[in-house]
């Protein structure tokens, strides 16, 4: 039998289902790409959006680092555990259960970090996606994001991209500044190939 492609976990369901640090894709520390393209980044300002927040791990070392953060998801469990996260952590932002589809944020946000999501987001999604997340942004604002990489084998999980697709996915609504090979850190034991990108609103 044939592996199914791109099939998901239904969100609001696995948050209970599993401990969050048995994640594929938790990370407790920030995101290495992240931290050195932040260094790199002359943001507009300090009010950041962790979109798709999973274990809010992400959210909570960028607020410990000073910024402003907030951090959704799709799943009110993630949200929830997210918070509870921070709260034990003695660390301050904002948790709001939010469909990037149909999402009710108030922005602007400086920066918005997507790790994971938009890559597990359905294709007929992506100009959708797209428009909201830079109708979010601050007009200086700055879109990170990390999503599977064409060199990762096989077919199954989150969908992959090559620098070209990443370009045109996004070509509408931002410049892409830089984007690199990388991974994607978490708890398996082969790290998945993944891409880095910076994009800036048009
Ligand atoms: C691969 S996980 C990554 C979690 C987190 N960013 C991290 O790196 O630890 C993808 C996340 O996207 C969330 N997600 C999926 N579809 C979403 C949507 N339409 N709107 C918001 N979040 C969504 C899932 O609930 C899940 O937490």
């Amino acid at each position: 039998m044939t592996e199914p492609l791109h099939t998901f976990p239904d969100w609001m369901s696995f948050y209970d289902q599993m401990p969050i640090d048995k994640m594929p894709w938790y990370h407790a520390e920030l995101d290495s790409d992240l931290a050195e393209a932040l260094q790199a980044a002359k943001l507009s300002g300090k009010k950041g959006l962790d979109l798709g927040t999973g274990p809010g791990t992400q959210a909570i070392e960028l607020a410990r680092q000073g910024y402003q953060m907030t951090g959704s998801d799709l799943s009110a469990s993630a949200v929830r555990q997210a918070a509870e996260l921070a709260d034990k952590a003695c660390v301050s932002a904002e948790w709001v259960a939010d469909d990037v589809l149909a999402s009710q944020l108030q922005g602007p946000f400086d920066f918005i970090f997507d790790r994971g999501c938009f890559h597990v987001l359905p294709p007929n999604t992506r100009t959708q996606y797209v428009d909201t997340v830079a109708d979010l942004l601050d007009p200086e604002g700055t879109l990170f994001l990390k999503c599977f990489s064409r060199l990762q084998p096989s077919e199954v999980g989150p969908y992959r991209f090559s620098p070209e697709q990443v370009r045109d996915i996004f070509s509408s609504r931002f410049e892409l500044v830089s984007i690199k090979e990388t991974v994607y850190q978490g708890q398996l034991a082969e790290l998945p190939k993944a891409l880095f990108s910076v994009l800036k609103r048009k």
